[in-house]
């Protein structure tokens, strides 16, 4: 959702803002805009509807004010209050004071009331534009820049995060997170970055601060300094090193993000493994001690709680821990159950699955929960993230930065996680029972890595079933078991990326209703590897086939019987331990998804109306 940036230094600020703000396109917006303090010490602001390329037109050529500013604010709007439009674009000038924001002012119609009343008239339809006010007139009334922000914040009801710049203080750049992220640092050449994410940050430096909720930053050429937003006393907050490389944020030569981060998969998975594992120990599923471990040694069940492709992740995850370490797993989607009154017992735990760490809804839970003394834990893909603050302990993926907004390699790292979990607390149930399950899992990268790396067979099978497919009017994914999941993934990502209708079923479910859709113009995609399903899925697969369905078939190379019953048929040559298919099966699906958008032409990496993560309920 919105992208902030914020710059003062040595370097070219506007540059500096534009690059940025690039790299937090990934977020979702619908509106650009940046702010820069020329020499003498005005504030010009540049913001239009649409594209960034759109900003960066009205920029060019530069003129000189804004090729020696070196001090600036940047946004990406996601509408909530009021239409993407140029006026509703992000910075907002009060007067001298011109600001961003991320995150929604809840108590914006009394505040506005309020405002209009004291002589202000607002220009936009936005509740953000309000807070540019109330610091105004606490500017006027005598305070500094950041006592104004200070004391005006704590009057903003909701998760808001915001920052602020004032003519009359031209080498200050004040930001205050509370609720959605804000990320700062010191730019080793002078002065001060901030952002959202790390992302626009790592171009300077990896030592990162993420800041805490409730932390006011005030940055000036000499770098910064954080401060409690209630007391306004200094507080010392420790920078974190990131592993994430700058050329991770690049394409490096694919086309898409989302087809380079398909291809970091086995990366990821080795990384995330890595990540957890107890690097001193030989004995299998033995994991590195961390505070989440303990917590989930001592459940009795386990309640997990996800939205979009986190929450098939957590389905997956139910299959493994209750096959393997034989735990009662609820799995749930978070915008129902924060609503619902769940019952918990004696030694509930409630895990939050999250890649990006940010999802409104999965947060409220672990906060609701952990309110009632219910241990909780997360998984999430990001250092930092508001998560972290959530929930009593968490563990981390290393896929690394995820540009797409379609998730890939974010899912098959919580694929991951949730195997060494299960294995770990198998491992403790049933010694012994885990031994063949981890030998196939250390090679599992690498035959992941081989399949992505067969272009003559896997991938040539995956683009002609694209190309002939692509007009179907719908799709069906179906799968049993551990393919389950996956087929209602891949009929996520379909309609994500493609535009395409598409549904996910169990395969057993079809005849209990969406038969009657099936015609010659429905594709039917049945993920039936050989396992212990697979006899049951093709017989689910004659029923469809009966009435016309084209039929793509995604199972085990050398699946004769299977393979003739498909019209299109993409072989897997790996072999494993069943538990394992699903990631094989992902990229399959993932990769049709892609080939399909690609033939219709959408916009892969930032699908419409879509935001990568979604920080409003
Ligand atoms: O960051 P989260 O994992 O909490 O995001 C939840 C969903 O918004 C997300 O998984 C979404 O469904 C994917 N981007 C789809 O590819």
């Amino acid at each position: 959702m919105c992208g902030i940036v914020g710059y003062i230094g040595t370097r070219p600020a506007v540059s500096i803002l534009l690059q940025g703000l690039k790299r937090l396109e990934y977020r979702g917006y619908d509106s650009s805009g940046v702010a820069f303090v020329t020499e003498g010490g005005k504030v010009e602001i540049c913001k239009s509807e649409g594209k960034l390329e759109n900003i960066q037109k009205l920029l060019n050529p530069p003129g000189q004010a804004q090729l020696k500013a070196t001090c600036g604010i940047g946004h990406t709007r996601w509408a909530t209050h009021g239409k993407p439009t140029t006026q509703n674009a992000h910075p907002h000038r009060a007067g001298h004071v011109v600001l961003i924001h991320n995150g929604i002012i809840e108590n914006y119609q009394e505040l506005k009331k309020e405002i209009i009343e004291r002589g202000h008239k607002p220009l936009s339809e936005t509740d953000s534009e309000l807070f540019g006010f109330l610091v105004l007139d606490e500017m006027e009334s005598g305070l500094g820049l950041a006592d104004s922000v200070r004391k005006t914040f704590t009057r903003l009801q909701g998760g808001n995060s915001v920052v602020v710049m004032s003519e009359k203080e031209s080498g200050v750049v004040v930001g205050v997170r509370n609720g959605s992220p804000l990320v700062v640092a010191n730019d080793p050449e002078g002065g001060a970055i901030l952002a959202s994410d790390a992302q626009p940050i790592l171009e300077f430096t990896r030592k990162v601060i993420f800041l805490e909720h409730g932390d006011l930053v005030v940055a000036t050429k000499d770098g910064i300094e954080v401060f409690d937003l209630v007391s306004g006393k200094k507080v010392d907050r420790k920078s974190t090193e990131l592993d994430w490389s700058v050329d991770k944020l690049d394409k490096g030569g694919y086309p898409h993000y989302m087809l380079k981060e398909i291809y970091e998969q086995p990366t990821a998975l080795v990384d995330t493994m890595n990540g957890i594992l107890d690097k001193m120990s030989t004995v299998p599923f033995t994991l590195a001690q961390q505070p989440g471990i303990q917590i989930l040694e001592q459940a009795s069940e386990i309640h997990l709680v996800a939205c979009g492709t986190s929450y098939y992740g957590a389905m997956e995850g139910k299959y493994w821990l209750e096959t393997w370490a034989r735990m009662p797993v609820h799995v749930e989607l978070a915008s129902e159950f924060r609503y619902r009154k769940p019952v918990f017992r004696p030694g509930s735990v409630v895990i939050g699955i999250s890649q990006s760490g940010e999802t409104a809804d999965t947060l409220a839970v672990l906060r609701e929960v952990r309110s009632h003394k219910i241990p909780t834990l997360g998984i999430t893909n990001v250092r930092g993230s508001s998560i972290v603050r959530e929930a009593d302990a968490v563990f981390f993926t290393s896929a690394g930065p995820e540009i797409g907004v379609a998730a890939t390699k974010s899912f098959t790292t919580q694929l991951m996680m949730f195997l060494m979990l299960s294995g770990h607390l198998a491992k403790k149930r049933n010694p012994g029972m885990v031994d063949e399950l981890f030998s196939d899992l250390v090679h599992l990268p690498h035959l992941v890595a081989l399949l992505l790396e067969d272009e003559s067979g896997f991938r040539k099978a995956i683009s002609s079933a694209a190309k002939a497919l692509a007009n179907s009017t719908g799709f069906f994914f179906i799968g049993r078991g551990y393919s389950f999941p996956i087929a209602l993934e891949g009929a996520l990502k379909l309609k994500e990326i493609a535009y395409v209708h598409a549904e996910g079923y169990a395969a057993g479910e079809l005849k209990h209703g969406p038969i009657a859709m099936i015609d010659p113009s429905i594709t039917v995609v049945v993920l039936a590897p050989k396992d212990q399903w697979r006899d049951k899925t093709v017989s689910n697969l004659e029923e469809v086939k009966a009435r016309g369905a084209k039929i793509l078939g995604i199972g085990t190379a050398g699946d004769h019987l299977l393979e003739r019953l498909c019209d299109y048929w993409i072989p897997i040559s790996q072999s494993t331990h069943e538990s394992l298919m699903p990631f094989f099966l992902t990229p399959a699906v993932q990769l049709l998804s892609y080939d399909i958008a690609v033939l219709h032409g959408t916009d892969v990496d930032k699908p419409r109306n879509l935001a990568k993560s979604v920080t409003v309920e």
